[in-house]
């Protein structure tokens, strides 16, 4: 990989709706390969600004390039780059996992033989094989993150958005779910994640953390412990948070 290639630019990207500002020129950049964590409380502009960086969102203002394709004016240059698993579950519940993996193929543009490789080799690292004929709406919820993820990854991206992957379940589920972050991240593809669970902050190279549509901090976890003189990123984002009500 080339060192310190950029897939991510973003530089003063800016949302507004009506007159209120939720995502407020935010400036930052991701190395390929890196899995960069975007924090922020309920409401913060994370959702919103992450629309925008896949393409799915018109700016107000403000730049921003994703795998080198402009998020204004090429939409589908970066849709054919990323693989975007959205805060709302996106697989179909009444499809069985093997039939929603083949319609996501097929979205993505993959040959019927690449599918059914595909299909073949996700069911058995996801150890679903015996549930590829289940509706995946009877599935735990963990275990349709897990699919979601994987589809969301099935056409080798340069970059995978995940917005709150793991949104409701338990410490070891959450845990495997990482596994396949860092799979996917050691084959290259770089991670963009948000999370609301202080523990996978500490799974990033770096994070960002967003107030009220900006970003206030953006560095590893070890440095921001160190610059709050904190030992956890719980009582980093809690300082924040306080210092933000007081408006230091
Ligand atoms: N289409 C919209 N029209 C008006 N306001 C919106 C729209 N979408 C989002 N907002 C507002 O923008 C702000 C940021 O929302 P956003 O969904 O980006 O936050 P978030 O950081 O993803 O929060 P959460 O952690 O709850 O998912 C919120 O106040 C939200 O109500
Ligand atoms: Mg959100």
């Amino acid at each position: 990989m080339a060192q310190g290639e950029k897939v991510i630019v973003c530089d003063k990207l800016t949302k507004r709706f009506g007159d209120f500002i939720a995502t407020n020129e935010i400036t930052f950049e991701v190395n390929k390969g890196e899995i960069f964590g975007f924090l922020g409380a309920n409401g913060a502009g994370k959702t919103t600004a992450m629309r925008m960086l896949c393409g799915l969102s018109t700016p107000s203002s403000g730049k921003a390039s994703i795998a080198g394709f402009d998020v204004y004016t090429q939409t589908e240059q970066i849709k054919r780059n990323i693989g975007y698993m959205s805060q709302k579950f996106s697989l179909y519940e009444n499809l069985t996992v093997k039939e929603n993996i083949e319609f996501f193929g097929g979205i993505y543009g993959l040959t019927d033989q690449q599918i059914e490789t595909k299909t073949e080799e996700l069911l058995n690292r996801l150890g679903l094989k015996s549930e590829a004929k289940k509706l995946v709406g009877s599935l735990p919820l963990g275990w349709k993150q897990k699919l979601s993820f994987s589809v969301a990854i099935l056409h080798e991206p340069k970059i995978v958005f995940l917005d709150e992957p793991t949104g409701g379940v338990d410490p070891v589920t959450r845990r495997q779910f990482w596994d396949l972050i860092y799979e996917a991240a050691e084959r290259g593809i770089t991670i963009f994640v948000t999370t609301h669970y202080m523990d996978e902050a500490e799974y990033c190279n770096r994070i960002s953390i967003m107030v009220d549509g900006r970003i206030e901090v953006l560095d590893s976890p070890t440095n921001l412990k160190r610059s709050f003189g904190v030992s956890s990123m719980d009582e980093v984002f809690y300082q924040l948070a306080r210092s933000a009500k007081r408006g230091d």
